[in-house]
């Protein structure tokens, strides 16, 4: 809790800015454990909006945890405090017009709740990339499956520490079953229309 500010209310609201990027702004927060593809379908998903012209970025655990949150551990609470801070991110830059992607595990119910408090109800879309762990650990893309089944990585999602699945997601894509190309444009058939 900050003491002694006072917040400054600035003349240009977020609709103005919409107004000027011609389409309103959100935050898609994809969840899931590691390698179930969040980070590849935001990608693909951010590809094709650019392509339309809407204004757009993206966030990911990997990138952001290298540069803003290097400070932070997978325990439960650094775990807290990565969410926390990326829902603040993602909340400017909602607030600045922008259509943007966010690619986190983010394993805790209670978190992805927070971050609808600090993005707002209104402005905060969940993707569940529900892509079973035998499949993530088949894939084990950066091997780290495969280290935390050797003990060589602790806390790790899925295998030592907890996912907790979303109960009511906005839209859940199971991937186990269906093609990239088919997951995008699901995805982008879901959110086209919020855009307006
Ligand atoms: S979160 O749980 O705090 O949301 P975040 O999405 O930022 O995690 O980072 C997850 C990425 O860090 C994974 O994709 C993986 O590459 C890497 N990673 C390293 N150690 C772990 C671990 N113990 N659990 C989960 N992911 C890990």
């Amino acid at each position: 809790m900050s003491l002694n500010t006072v917040r400054h209310n600035y003349k240009i609201t977020k609709l103005d800015r919409e107004k000027k990027h011609g389409h309103k702004a959100f935050l898609l927060w994809f969840t899931g454990l590691s390698g179930s593809g969040k980070s590849t379908l935001a990608n693909l998903v951010e590809v094709e909006l650019h392509k339309k012209g809407i204004s757009t970025f993206s966030l990911d655990g990997d990138n952001i945890r290298q540069g803003i949150n290097k400070d932070l551990s997978f325990a439960p609470e650094d775990r807290t405090e990565n969410i926390r801070r990326i829902a603040e991110i993602g909340h400017l830059m909602v607030d600045a017009g922008v259509v943007t992607m966010a690619a986190f595990v983010s394993p805790y119910i209670k978190d992805r709740e927070n971050i609808k408090t600090i993005v707002g109800d209104d402005n905060f879309i969940e993707i569940y990339i529900n892509t079973s762990l035998e499949e993530c650990e088949r894939r084990d893309v950066k091997g780290l499956y495969k280290k935390a089944r050797a003990g060589e990585i602790k806390n790790m999602t899925g295998i030592s520490a907890p996912y907790e699945a979303p109960l009511n997601p906005d839209l859940e894509i199971i991937t186990d079953n269906q093609t990239i190309e088919t997951s995008v444009q699901t995805i982008l058939d879901f959110i086209i229309q919020k855009l307006k």
